[in-house]
């Protein structure tokens, strides 16, 4: 795939050599533009906000600007400063206390702003959940973390099964909360309103916990990976070099703060930098979209592959409706970024879309494409100054250019993640020999350049959203007519995969396209709908190791009709 580079144009970018500044580079010098470099006092959420609002030049600049059918509304620095100091309030009143986690289950809204930057401020650990989840996905992430207090809103609150979480004590509800009796129920806008704008921000050590985030692998529940208040020095450097964010941006990040993109780069990352962070909420279309780019004249704009092809796939009709001229840079990450989407963003944005490269376990970008380097289309760019990336084999060796592997960092950048939550074992397995090992494989050219191959594991990327198959697995063998699962990734030209199923049926239950349906229900209301299966197929047996463990990749080289490799393993 090795195409013609796409060249940089030339600006006045925050990174203006990547050469120079990756071999001359120091963590330290970064370090210097923190306030706590001078006070030693600690909080990413005083950085990102208060900071600001305590600057006259800057307190009374647009933080926020929230948009969604029905709703936009504006906050500036010390609007926010004061809001979540009222959140931090409401939690100092009931009791939450350093390092208790809070977790936010909600549309992207002002309030879960507030929320969020008030835990924080709190000391307390945020763990964001996306609004789409159901029940079981709900409950798995509420139970691992021991979560203490949970914001929701009252029309998500039944899928929160309160009686099967001992742990979750206080639940504070934003919207109408007539008919909730109870002392758990906390009223968000009463209490907002009765609370004080100022607060005494709870100083931290910098390898204090601030976030955790759930995310996928191919065995067990989803893990809680931990991050600590140290990760803003890599938020800021990264949101300055890559998204290349200057003092007049407007920014857009269309991810939800349910995954790790909607926190490192649709919060930290551009206030730390003290920009103006566009937000909106409702679903995805094309003149939505597009719209929120015009009327907003966002500058910078970092979205996901997904999200660009199914622009791409609406054709020119509703691009043209609108005036983009205010865009000057573009960027792209969630899965590989196809050569022909950068092409289709030449043409009608002329702009190149940069590909960002990272996990929700390394909290920051990685390995990344900046608007002053030649871009190699299908590469997902270089690593960022101040990382050491390298293809390295099992056993945690390096392997020489061109050859693919494992996709490996040297341990610790600023951002890593600091524990799996209660896992210690499956944290220490991350790390061979000095190297983070991805998961991913890849290959390096010659001249540095890292080109993305596909996953390790059997981690499914949907529409850049990662599914464990376990987890699905799990959901359908719950399904009463399905006696086994086993769940892979098929490629898909707009999702990039989707999910397949294949079950096999318990006794007494025939194959029909009402019960397809129903299980394919049955997920969806249980889990998540990106969790459930598009296609499912019914089979006599589902193949297995002797040891039990369903051989996935069997079922898929079977899907894909490919050589079906070494079956030693299967069971008769
Ligand atoms: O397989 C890689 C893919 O997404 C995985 C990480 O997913 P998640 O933790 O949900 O975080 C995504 C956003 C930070 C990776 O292991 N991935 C991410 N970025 C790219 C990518 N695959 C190809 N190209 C990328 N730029």
């Amino acid at each position: 795939m090795n195409m013609k580079p796409i060249e940089a144009r030339s600006g006045n970018y925050n990174l203006k050599n990547y050469e120079e500044t990756y071999n001359d580079f120091n963590w330290e010098d970064v370090k210097k533009q923190f306030s706590w470099n001078e006070t030693g006092k600690v909080n990413i959420a005083y950085e990102a906000i208060d900071r600001h609002a305590d600057d006259p030049s800057m307190k009374d600049k647009v933080a926020l600007h929230y948009s969604a059918p029905g709703r936009e509304e504006t906050l500036t620095f010390e609007d926010l400063k004061k809001k979540s100091n009222q959140f931090a309030n409401v939690l100092d009143k009931y009791g939450i206390n350093k390092g208790d986690r809070v977790f936010l289950f909600m549309p992207r809204s002002p309030e879960f702003y507030m929320s969020f930057l008030g835990i924080l401020k709190k000391a307390a650990i945020a763990g964001p959940l996306f609004e789409a989840f159901m029940e079981q996905a709900v409950h798995d992430r509420l139970e691992d973390s021991e979560a203490k207090m949970l914001i929701t809103t009252p029309d998500l609150l039944e899928r929160v099964p309160q009686d099967k979480l001992p742990h979750l004590k206080q639940i504070v509800l934003v919207g109408d909360t007539t008919g909730f009796e109870g002392d758990q129920y906390i009223d968000f806008q009463k209490e907002m309103n009765e609370a004080s704008e100022s607060f005494d921000v709870e100083w931290v050590d910098l390898e204090d916990g601030m976030l955790l985030h759930y995310t996928s692998g191919s065995t067990g529940k989803p893990k809680g990976v931990y991050h600590v208040h140290n990760a803003m020095i890599q938020h800021y450097a990264t949101g300055k070099w890559v998204l290349d964010l200057k003092e007049d941006d407007v920014y857009w990040c269309t991810a939800d703060p349910g995954w790790v993109t909607g926190t490192s780069y649709g919060v930290f990352a551009p206030w730390l930098n003290g920009v103006t962070n566009v937000i909106r909420g409702g679903r995805f279309s094309p003149d939505d979209w597009y719209e929120t780019i015009a009327k907003n004249n966002v500058t910078v704009w970092y979205s996901a592959p997904t999200a660009f092809r199914m622009l791409m796939s609406a054709g020119s009709e509703p691009v043209n409706k609108y005036d983009l001229s205010s865009l000057r840079h573009i960027l792209s990450v969630g899965e590989p970024l196809n050569p022909e989407v950068i092409h289709w963003g030449m043409e009608v944005f002329d702009k190149r879309i940069h590909d960002t490269w990272w996990m929700t376990e390394t909290g920051a970008m990685l390995i990344c494409n900046y608007p002053c380097m030649d871009m190699k289309p299908g590469s997902m760019g270089r690593p960022i100054p101040g990382v050491e990336a390298s293809i390295v084999d099992n056993e945690g060796n390096e392997l020489p250019p061109r050859q693919m592997g494992n996709l490996a960092i040297k341990k610790g950048w600023p951002s890593m993640m600091r524990q799996i939550w209660k896992r210690p074992e499956k944290y220490e397995s991350y790390f061979i020999n000095g190297w983070y090992v991805s998961g991913d494989s890849a290959y390096m050219d010659e001249e540095g350049y890292f080109w993305f191959q596909g996953r390790l594991d059997d981690v499914i990327n949907t529409s850049g959203e990662r599914v464990g198959p376990f987890e699905v697995e799990s959901k359908l063998i719950e399904h009463p007519a399905v006696g086994e699962a086993g769940v892979i990734g098929k490629p898909d030209p707009e999702r990039g995969e989707i999910i397949k199923a294949f079950i096999t049926l318990v006794d007494g239950y025939e194959e029909s396209d009402e019960l397809l349906e129903d299980i394919r229900q049955f997920v969806k209301k249980g889990l998540s709908a990106h969790a459930a299966p598009r296609e499912i197929e019914i089979k006599d047996k589902i193949p297995k190791t002797r040891s039990g463990k369903i051989m996935r990749r069997l079922l898929k080289s079977w899907e894909l009709g490919l050589p079906t490799g070494d079956t030693s393993t299967l069971e008769e």
